[in-house]
């Protein structure tokens, strides 16, 4: 209120100590604002350097780690999505769904079920449902991996069997990720240089199956039912010793740590990302895409030809050449193309080789 002792002043001033009033108020509410900040900003730089048992702030105080002004979603300085994103990725990248099989993402689509069930023109399928139920009694029902956020930073390797890798020492490098993925036949035992010896998943098919040690997640891409079939009877009474071809009975890998590719996943993949060229995906890419969507960052070796345009596996002679990219069920020249695309993109890293 402002009291007035003279009524026949001009309005104007009166108006005027009104305002100036009004002003005297504001500025407390600035100079308390003021305050109030200074405060805060204080007890948050407190907070901050206190979380970080390096004190951080104080030891680099023009220097802030990579998470703090992040512009990605994660806790790496680059992440798989950025608020800034390519409309070509977010055009196909779906984080929703899920890349493991789970009880409660095991419905499939028709759509989906008859697409998996023709990749290999299964014969009299047994019940999937059923052996979904029995599978899920010998290994985790468990959605994993799918914590994606700004505290995560999940490094991730996937590790392709090309002649490339010999002679490149990446092993070191490789090794240093939290996440290593291999796939197939691929050895290390003998290649550490190159490859490294640390695998944290081993992609494979029932026909490509190898023993892996107790600390290795299997994940099993399966094309048929009986697939699923047979991971239940490899890792318990070995009865199912034949696919299409003679197949392992028995596999030595961690039951604890067993994971399924989902077919929903599958198909994902081919539809969205390979918009149908070839007639699957290999192994290779469903690694890929695999990692792209359960880690932050993701580098890739051992895809591709040598530096020779070979084709051929590290552990192998180099004596066939252009057997594995013209396979007739994988397109290799498009799947590399994209693969080359997600680098341009800096989604991932490629490590070219020799
Ligand atoms: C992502 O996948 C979910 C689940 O399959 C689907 O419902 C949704 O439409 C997809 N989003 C895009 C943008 O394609
Ligand atoms: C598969 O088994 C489930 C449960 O036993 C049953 O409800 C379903 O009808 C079966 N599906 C087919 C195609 O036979
Ligand atoms: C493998 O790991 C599981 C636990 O994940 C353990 O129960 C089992 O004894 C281990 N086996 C060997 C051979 O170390
Ligand atoms: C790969 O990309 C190149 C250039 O972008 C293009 O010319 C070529 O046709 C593509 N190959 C396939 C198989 O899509």
């Amino acid at each position: 209120m402002c009291i007035f002792p003279f009524p026949h002043f001009p309005r104007k001033l009166s108006f005027t100590c009104h305002y100036a009033m009004s002003l005297l108020k504001r500025r407390k509410i600035r100079a308390f604002t003021v305050l109030f900040c200074i405060v805060t900003f204080t007890m948050f730089l407190f907070s901050y350097t206190l979380h970080d048992p390096s004190l951080y702030f104080f030891k680099y105080p023009f220097r802030l780690p990579d998470s703090f002004f992040s512009k990605g979603q994660c806790g790496c300085q680059q992440c798989m999505t950025e608020l800034d994103d390519d409309p070509w990725f977010t055009e196909r990248f779906n984080l929703s769904v899920h890349p493991l099989l789970t009880r409660r993402n095991s419905l499939l689509t028709d759509d989906t079920y008859r697409w998996w069930q023709w990749l290999q023109a299964e014969q009299q399928p047994a019940n999937f449902s059923e052996v979904v139920e029995k599978l899920f009694q010998v290994i985790p029902d468990a959605d994993l991996y799918m914590d994606a956020g700004p505290e995560r930073c999940r490094t991730c390797a996937v590790v392709g069997n090309s002649g490339n890798l010999k002679g490149t020492r990446y092993g070191t490098l490789i090794d240093s990720n939290d996440v290593i993925i291999r796939m197939n036949q691929a050895p290390t035992s003998g290649y550490e240089e190159d490859v490294g010896s640390r695998t944290t998943h081993h992609v494979m098919y029932p026909e490509s199956a190898i023993d892996l040690d107790n600390t290795t997640s299997l994940l099993l891409i399966p094309f048929k039912t009986l697939d699923l079939q047979w991971i239940i009877s490899a890792l318990t009474t070995g009865s199912i010793q034949h696919t299409y071809i003679p197949v392992q009975s028995r596999i030595k890998a961690n039951r604890d740590r067993v994971l399924i590719y989902s077919p929903t996943f599958f198909k994902y993949v081919y539809d969205t990302w390979l918009e149908n060229h070839g007639r699957y995906p290999s192994t290779g890419f469903l690694s890929l895409l695999f990692a792209i969507h359960i880690c932050d960052t993701v580098s890739v070796y051992g895809f591709g030809s040598d530096h020779y345009g070979n084709w051929h596996h590290y552990w192998e002679e180099n004596n066939m050449g252009g057997a594995f990219r013209h396979t007739g069920v994988h397109d290799g020249d498009y799947e590399y193309n994209i693969t080359l695309l997600l680098a341009d993109k800096h989604k991932i890293k490629m490590f070219k080789g020799r």
